[in-house]
């Protein structure tokens, strides 16, 4: 081989480093990775929100417990139950098994043995009393809500299924825990109305009579005769 071909193939090999280089700084510039607009976990509109409640999105809202309750599905939450008892006698009196007897559980107090259990340090540590709001908290992801609880039961994504659930265990007690008085502003349907703009002659955008007391910069009430075509 002479120093013709060593050229060459010295060449042929800086020609492929270049030809990578360009390759490799052209694709990183193509797909260069955005974030997305919007994490993609975030679950919008699970049932029960209200657009009132939209406002916090890390924190599930708590139900209305005054008026879910009075709606909700105890057969259902029975059904819901079946799952719990595997682990858990739901019967006044009855055993322990890997996990606590729950008769009576609606505001009794956490972690404190019905029948000497013998509870997790975290479930201990926690306190406080099993409320409406605990358990639909502890209920969704056990886990996620009191770190090293020794249920090991992966949660109930859904709040229909959780406030059923509920509704049934309440009713497992000699004296079933008080169901509050509803709020009014939760109970108060909201005004859907306002959303069409199918207001013959109207601007689009009229707020619901009486809903506030700011005119501001209020489109002229009456559209001229042949107005903008409306879709
Ligand atoms: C795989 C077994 C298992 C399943 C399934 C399970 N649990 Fe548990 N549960 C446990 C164990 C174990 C504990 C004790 C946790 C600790 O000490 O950290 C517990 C504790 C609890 C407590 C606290 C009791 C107290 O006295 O403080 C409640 C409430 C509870 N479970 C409700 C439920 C409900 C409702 C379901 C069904 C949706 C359910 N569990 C399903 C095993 C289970």
């Amino acid at each position: 081989m002479d120093s013709w071909e060593w050229n060459k193939i010295a060449g042929a090999v800086l020609g492929t480093l270049i030809f990578v280089m360009v390759v490799r700084i052209a694709s990183e510039s193509l797909f260069e990775v955005e974030p997305p607009a919007k994490p993609g976990y975030v679950v919008e509109g699970v049932e029960e929100t209200t657009t009132a409640t939209n406002a916090a999105p890390k924190e599930e809202a708590m139900p209305d417990w005054g008026t879910v309750l009075k709606s909700a599905d105890v057969s259902k939450g029975q059904n819901i139950s079946h799952k719990c008892e595997q682990c858990h006698d739901l019967t006044k009196g009855g055993p322990n098994k890997i996990g606590p007897n729950l008769w009576g559980i609606v505001d009794a107090d956490r972690g404190e043995g019905r029948n000497g259990f013998d509870f997790s340090a975290a479930m201990k540590a926690k306190g406080g009393k099993w409320t409406y709001d605990e358990l639909f908290k502890f209920l969704k992801s056990p886990q996620g809500y009191i770190q090293g609880t020794k249920m090991s039961f992966a949660g109930l994504r859904s709040a229909d299924d959780r406030t059923n659930l509920i509704a049934y265990l309440r009713t497992l007690s000699d004296s079933p825990a008080p169901i509050p008085a509803p709020n009014p502003q939760a109970a108060a349907p909201a005004s859907s109305q306002g959303g069409a703009p199918t207001t013959p002659g109207g601007p689009a955008a009229t707020p619901p009579a009486g809903s506030s007391t700011t005119p501001a910069k209020a489109p002229p009430a009456a559209t001229p005769a042949g107005g903008p075509p409306k879709k």
